[in-house]
Formats: structure tokens, sequence, C-alpha cells
């Protein structure tokens, strides 16, 4: 089951005479397997404690003739019976805050010339006393690498044959390879309990039971903080234009994935500057469903606010959960509200720029990110500059052909059938509209509708549309500026 990576790290330990050994984790059983195999090639005993079973030798040639049974009692005899030998004491964190237990540990730790003996302390989280540190080693499992897990999830697919009249899992290659990918960063348990999760009862291993695993995975890294898991991803076919676009993604999804040319990097990210109100949010919902990926989102608002002064530090965060997450899609979204340049903050959004660049250029993981901005004139130079994102691309409002698919989606979506409407009296008279007015019309049209006791009509619609300034027009002068502005520097959606 191991590569020899954690036996030699844990052996050295051993052999470097450390008296006491913290560690942090849930996986008992590969623990108390590495220390059987690194005590036998040591020529060590062995022994595991729980508060159950009190003390095991795992040679029951050296099964102490007394029962070691108490907390305090195996502490006694390592010190005074014990010589060269491992133990591993489980369930033993709740001892480390009482006094007289650890006395007895350093007093352990004091003698060890005399035993030679090395105390393993395990637990999921462990506070070990300051006293004790000086004489305390730290290790920690490794995660199971790609193959690891991919050789758990065949376990777990031989096992569910075995209780189900050997029959096989169904499932094929190429989603083994997503799972297994989307599996790497957990723990062996971890993994075995979602490919469980993935197997169900049905017994296939399909790309629809995927997206569950993922959030399952991202609960069990109980991290909530300033990144949100979105469960809503959306589809191209419901926006309306950015054919280009999703072109592109088309293009680069195999590469995301699969990493499969050396020299082709994977892809990194876009960031869609753009009028409000046209589609940015639902482009990055629709950029993880082509990617397969699930969605997190980073919320610049509560990286700001929640933690007062721990903002670097929760951004570090975030970019570790994403990459643990990966492949994934990473979306800030309304990026100039975390970097803008802005005077009165002592530097903060500086670095903060500085912390997501260094990231964006470092990172190894498949994390696509998807950066959303309104205020181009806010954003600053460095982030927009040639090769810090794949591209840049503007959305902008809807053109005629684009405001026409925007109907045709809308009606559709509330079972209005678009053959009841002139479509292209609609459209004339959204000129100059978002997607999200358009929307918004749609729905207030309705309600209209809906108080008469009667279905949305042309007319309806139509007063809507011109009873609604839309945005841009209030705000001409700004659309203007973000469209020149955009014009020499991005790429149109279209
Ligand atoms: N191109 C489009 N096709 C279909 N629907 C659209 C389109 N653009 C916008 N909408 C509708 O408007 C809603 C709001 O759009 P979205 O939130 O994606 O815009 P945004 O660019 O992110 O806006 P903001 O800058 O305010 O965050 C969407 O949920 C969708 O229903
Ligand atoms: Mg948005």
């Amino acid at each position: 089951m191991f590569t020899e990576s954690p036996i030699r790290d844990l052996e050295a330990i051993i052999r470097s005479r450390t008296p006491l050994i913290m560690l942090e984790s849930s996986e008992e059983t590969q623990i108390v397997s590495l220390t059987r195999q690194i005590s036998k090639r040591q020529q060590l005993k062995a022994f595991r404690w729980t508060v159950t079973e009190g003390l095991q030798a795992f040679d029951p040639d050296d099964q102490p003739l007394v029962s070691v049974t108490k907390s305090n009692e195996v502490l006694n005899f390592i010190k005074n019976s014990g010589s060269y030998s491992v133990f591993v004491l489980l369930d033993f964190h709740p001892y480390l805050q009482d006094a007289v237990h650890v006395r007895q540990l350093k007093d352990i730790a004091l003698t060890y010339p005399k035993h030679f003996c090395t105390v393993m302390i395990v637990g999921f989280s462990l506070k070990m006393p300051e006293e004790l540190l000086p004489f305390t080693a730290q290790f920690r499992l490794p995660l199971p690498s790609a193959e690891e897990v991919r050789g758990i999830v065949f376990d777990v697919a031989g096992e569910w044959g075995a209780e189900h009249e050997q029959r096989d899992v169904q499932t094929t290659n190429k989603v083994i390879d997503l799972l297994v990918r989307n599996l790497v960063g957990l723990t062996a348990t971890d993994v075995r309990r979602l490919a469980r999760k993935a197997i169900n009862d049905n017994g296939v291993i399909s790309e629809t039971e995927l997206p569950e695993v993922m959030r399952a995975k991202y609960e069990l890294l109980g991290r909530d903080g300033v990144l949100t898991f979105e469960h809503e991803t959306a589809k191209f076919s419901e926006i309306g234009g950015m054919a280009r676009l999703r072109q592109w993604l088309e293009v680069r999804k195999e590469f995301f994935l699969e990493h499969t040319d050396e020299h082709l990097d994977p892809p990194r990210g876009v960031l869609l500057l753009g009028v409000q109100g046209c589609g940015k949010s639902l482009i990055a919902k629709a950029a993880a469903a082509i990617f397969k990926a699930p969605l997190l989102r980073l919320d610049f608002g509560v990286l700001y606010n929640k933690y007062y002064g721990e903002t670097e530090r929760n951004l570090r965060k975030a970019f570790e959960t994403a990459e643990i997450m990966s492949p994934c899609v990473l979306w800030l979204d309304e990026i100039e509200k975390g970097i803008a340049v802005q005077t009165d903050d002592d530097g903060l959004s500086r670095r903060i720029l500085g912390t997501f660049l260094t990231w964006m250029s470092e990172r190894k993981k498949s994390v696509f990110v998807v950066a959303t901005a309104n205020d181009i004139m806010r954003l600053p130079p460095e982030l927009v500059r040639k090769g810090r994102f794949d591209e840049i691309f503007f959305v902008d409002l809807p053109s005629p052909k684009n405001r026409r698919d925007i109907f045709l989606i809308h009606l559709r979506k509330r079972s209005l059938d678009p053959a009841e409407f002139d479509v292209d009296a609609l459209v004339e008279a959204a000129h100059g509209f978002s997607g999200s007015e358009i929307e918004q019309a749609i729905v207030s049209g309705m309600y209209s509708a809906h108080a008469k006791r009667e279905l949305l009509s042309q007319d309806d619609l139509l007063t809507e549309l011109r009873q609604t300034r839309p945005l841009s027009v209030v705000m001409a002068e700004k659309v203007q500026e973000t469209r020149d502005w955009a014009s020499t520097r991005t790429v149109p959606c279209d």
C-alpha cells in the first residue's frame, strides 16, 4: 500500500532518537501498518494502545504479562519496562491536557537514552503542550497519489462486485480518470468513502454522479471561509450570443482536463470585462459546465470584511482550497472590488494584487480562473497586461441578433411560445438593453398580465420595454467610455 517515502521519512524520525512523535491524521489503520513495517526493519518491538483495548503488542511474544489498560499505566510501563520499542497511542489527545500525563511523557522523553522508546501520539487534531514541544517531532502522512487513488477506486469497485454477485461496476475509463483526478487531495479514508458514494446502490459510476462527489469533497475539506461552492451551473444554450467565447472554451477543455500536450500549457483563465447585466456571471457558470469542473466563487466583499486583518492569509487559503479541489473553476466576481487601486488602505489592495498575481503565475494545478469586472477604470494596469490571463473578453450589450436569442431563451424558460410574439418588434424596442433588462421586462410583463388574469401579450411586453430606461441610456457616458477602452485591449465574445 505504501510507497517508500512515508516509510523512509517516519523511519528517519524514529532513528533520529526523537522520543515523541505527533501524528495528526485519522488514518489509524495506515499508521499502524506503517509502524509495523518500520519496527520489523528496525528490529524494534511495537505496541498500540487504545482506550478500550489497552496495550497490545504487535507480536504476541512481546505482550506484557500484566494487563496495561489505563492511560497512566501505559506511560508508566513505557518508562519503567519499555526497551527498544515503538508505542502507537491512539485516542490519546484528551490526556494531553492533564498535568500528570504531561509530566509522565516528559519523563519518558528525558530518560530516552535508558530505554530507547519512541511514543507516537496519533489523533485527528492534536495540541501538544508547550513543555513537550522540544522533545517532539511532527509527522504528516502524505495524501495518496493519483495512482494510489486509482488503486483505492478499483478496490472499492471490487468490493462492490463481491457484495453484488460478482457484477462489474459499470463505468468508462474516461469517467474513472475524472473521478480519480477529483479525489486527489483527500485522505485514503475519504477517497474510499467518496468512491463508494459515486458507485451508489446502482453499480454505475457515470459523469452525472461527479458533481455530487465534488460537493461532498468540498464539504469534507470543512473550510468555510471566503470561498463558496456554487451549486447552480448554466449551459451555453441558455446564453444568447457569446459564440466566440464558447468556441474558445471548447477548444481548451481537453487540455484543461487532461493536460495532453507537454508543449501546451493548460488554460489558466479569462478576465471578463463589461457592461452590467450582460451575462458575465452566467459565463462563469457555463465555463464550469463546459470544463465539467466544480465552480468555486471567491467573494472579495467577505474577504475584506469578515476577517479583518487576515485578508491575505484568507486569500492564500482560498487558493490552496481551490488547488485541492482542482480541476476546478475559480470565479473571482467583481475583482475590482478586491484589488482596485485605493489610497486609503495601507497598501492592502496592492498586497492582495501581489498575492493574486504570484499565485496566478506559479500555480501548478488545473484551476481555471474566471475573473469578472464592471468598472475597468478601477483595475490596476498590471492585471490587464498581456499574459496574466489567457484572454480578456469584453462582454458588450447584446447585438440585435443576440437580443433575439435572449428573448427566445427567456420566453421559453417561462413556457411562453415565441411564435405568439412579434419578436422582431421586441428586439427593436429593446435597443440598448442588457440581457438582464430584457429578462426583467419579461418578468414584470408577466406580473402585469397576471394581474389582469391574462397571459403575457406583445403589448404588455412592449409597454414594459418602453417604460424601462436601460442602464446604457442612464449611464451612456460610462458605457461608451468602457467600450472605447475595451476596443483596443479586449476581444469580443462574439
Ligand atoms: N446573454 C444572455 N443570455 C441570456 N440571459 C442573459 C444574458 N445576459 C444576461 N442574462 C440574464 O440576466 C441575468 C443577469 O446576468 P448576469 O448576472 O450574468 O450578468 P453580469 O454581467 O454578471 O451582471 P453584473 O455585472 O450585474 O454582475 C442572468 O441570470 C440571465 O438571466
Ligand atoms: Mg455578475
